[in-house]
């Protein structure tokens, strides 16, 4: 077993740590506070690759190993989880679905403006009414002539109000649930495709965007289609295999951020006459929080060294998006008790790592789901 990271590894890893520490970073507070996404940022990753950083070189993508993507995630989890959930939106969940499933044609069509940021993509499967139970949705696509024509709602869809492309799930005979589903294509400017932003103020990933979507008579060509009529539950699925593992390795960048911005906190503390850091129940958080970060990036590297070996990885994958999410919700909850007073404001950033790393906790699939997926994978189905 070597756990040493490749030179090319070393490399991206440094890429991205200098990005995410020099022009992420920086501008977290103010993007948090403010609520708009730093699209410039968009750009620059792909002049840096980590755009589309799994894509064979072909369609422009990066062509990196599974382990680099984790590295670039894991780098950017640290610095701004707003930026890091963009990438798992355009970059895992549109990007590398259209890698596995499109056609020349649509590869050739959407993946180079991916890879330069020239467009940027979202995924549309949560509704009002089909979150957890993904099967349920009930927009609806009605076959007429050369087309399709999508009705119904989306909601919670990240870069839905920035983006160029959509992957969008609809049914097209609900009474067979999953194997009525289509994936479709569809440009954000078509007629009928209406997205205003999702009401409310969110605890987290403020900058994020949010979109809720309405599609109205949404008249799309059948070669809009991702994959097989029918075969749209499966080519969602498959794609929350990737972004799940970004938002695994996403947290356990803010797990290590916390646990970074507590070493330096309690070295500096003093109370009592002594360093808060060398007060045993200190001591003990920090070790607990340390082992936890460890055992996370474990868990999500394997998982990204079995996806680039070929391996069957939902269960690897969602064991480490399970794992690193609740290491990384303790961490954040240990880091504003340890900094106190001034971690309960945004002076510092463990106040905001704390309301970022619910939404992880959430997004494609919650900590129960994966449970549930991981159950699965061990005792089967009758
Ligand atoms: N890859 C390929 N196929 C898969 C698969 C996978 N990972 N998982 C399941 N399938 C296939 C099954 O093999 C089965 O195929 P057959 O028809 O051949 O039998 C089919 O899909 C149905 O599978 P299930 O019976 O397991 O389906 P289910 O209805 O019981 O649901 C679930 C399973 C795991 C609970 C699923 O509904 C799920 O993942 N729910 C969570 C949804 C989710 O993560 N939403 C996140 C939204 S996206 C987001 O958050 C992004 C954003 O914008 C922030």
């Amino acid at each position: 077993m070597d756990f040493n990271l490749t030179p090319e590894q070393q490399a991206v890893q440094q890429r991205a740590r200098q990005f995410a520490q020099e022009e992420v970073a920086p501008l977290a507070r103010e993007t948090d506070e403010s609520g708009v996404f730093p699209l410039h940022l968009v750009r620059r990753m792909g002049e840096l690759g980590f755009l589309t950083p799994t894509v064979p070189t072909t369609y422009a993508g990066s062509g990196m190993d599974h382990l680099s993507f984790a590295l670039i995630y894991e780098e950017l989890g640290q610095a701004d989880s707003s930026v890091r959930g963009f990438l798992a939106v355009h970059g895992s969940l549109v990007a590398n679905c259209i890698n596995d499933w499109g056609t020349e044609q649509q590869k050739r069509q959407y993946l180079p403006y991916l890879a330069t940021g020239e467009m940027i993509g979202c995924y549309c499967l949560t509704e009002p009414n089909a979150g957890s139970d993904a099967a349920s949705i009930e927009t609806t696509a009605r076959e007429d002539g050369d087309d399709y024509v999508l009705n119904g709602e989306k909601i919670w869809i990240t870069n839905g109000n920035i983006a160029h492309i959509a992957i969008v799930f609809a049914s097209i005979d609900r009474e067979q649930r999953h194997r009525g589903i289509c994936a479709f294509l569809v440009p954000t400017d078509t007629p009928g495709f209406i997205r205003e932003k999702m009401p409310g103020k969110e605890l987290g990933h403020r900058s994020s965007d949010h979109a809720h979507i309405t599609f109205d008579e949404c008249r799309v060509p059948k070669s809009a289609l991702l994959g097989e009529v029918g075969g749209g539950f499966k080519v969602a699925m498959s794609a929350l295999d990737h972004g799940r593992l970004g938002v695994a390795a996403g947290a356990l960048g803010v797990a290590q951020a916390c646990l970074d911005a507590c070493i330096d906190f309690t070295r500096k503390r003093r109370q009592f006459g002594k360093r808060i850091a060398d007060m045993q129940m200190i001591q003990a958080t920090l070790a607990d929080m340390a082992a936890d970060v460890q055992a996370a990036r474990l868990l999500v590297y394997h998982a990204a060294w079995m996806k680039q070996q070929g391996l069957p990885t939902t269960k690897e994958t969602s064991m480490a998006k399970l794992f690193a999410t609740e290491a990384a919700v303790k961490a954040a909850s240990e880091a504003v008790l340890i900094h106190g007073g001034r971690g309960y404001s945004n002076e510092f950033p463990v106040e905001r790592y704390y309301r970022d790393i619910k939404g992880l906790q959430i997004y494609e699939g919650t900590s129960h789901i994966q449970r549930i997926v991981i159950a699965r994978e061990l005792v089967g189905r009758e």
